[in-house]
């Protein structure tokens, strides 16, 4: 008998084969303000403050609690360690309800695949949870690392957008950086 994915199914948490992954609530702003606080990491997604942080993670738990669909926090299964965090926004793309699927790792744990352990691990649960919703990831164009992620999940470069964020050679955000947009 196939039993179908309660509403609660989908708040418990996710576990990869290195990765425990929990939908971000605020009791995760300690843990945020350590993660945003790396440089690379403050670079592609800043910059944070302490209130921005908080918002966040605020969001984020209200997200979870109207979407059933949100981002996770991402801890070491083996120690609790953090990791990074990722996972889904629903967002209005153009028009299209879509999941937009995004990842953040720590300096000092990138280039080891976690990233796209995370990625993997949230497309299967939106296959289970959200059959059907596009799934959709984008990042400044010449985010290449998260391109890369992009493309060894199998998502395929349909075009660039304009949204806010960075300009290569130039300094500061930018409201209508080139980003790449991937689909599954
Ligand atoms: C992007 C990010 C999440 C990748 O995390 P990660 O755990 O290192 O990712 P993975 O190890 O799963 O894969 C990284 C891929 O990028 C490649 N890569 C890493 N740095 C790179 C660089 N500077 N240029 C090109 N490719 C790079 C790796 O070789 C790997 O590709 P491969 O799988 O084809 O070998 C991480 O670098 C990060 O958190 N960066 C800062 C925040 C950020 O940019 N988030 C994305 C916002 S959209």
């Amino acid at each position: 008998m196939q039993v179908e994915p309660g509403p609660r199914a989908a708040l418990e948490p996710v576990l990869t084969a290195r990765l425990v992954l929990t939908p971000v609530s605020s009791a995760d702003v300690a843990d945020l303000v350590i993660l945003y606080g790396d440089p690379e990491v403050a670079f592609w997604t800043g910059p944070w403050t302490g209130a921005a942080v908080e918002a966040w993670a605020a969001d984020m738990a209200t997200r979870w609690a109207r979407d059933r669909v949100g981002k996770w926090m991402a801890r070491d299964r083996s120690d609790g360690e953090l990791v990074g965090r990722g996972g889904f926004t629903r967002i209005d793309l153009d028009g299209e309800t879509v999941l937009e699927l995004g990842w953040v790792v720590r300096d000092a744990r990138t280039g080891l695949g976690y990233a796209t352990e995370l990625g993997r691990a949230a497309l299967a649960w939106a296959a289970e949870h959200e059959p059907g919703v596009p799934v959709v990831a984008f990042t400044e164009v010449h985010n290449r690392a998260s391109r890369a992620v992009m493309e060894r999940l199998g998502l395929r470069s349909v075009g660039t957008i304009q949204r806010e964020g960075l300009v290569e050679g130039r300094i500061g955000l930018h409201p209508d950086a080139p980003s790449a947009l991937s689909r599954l």
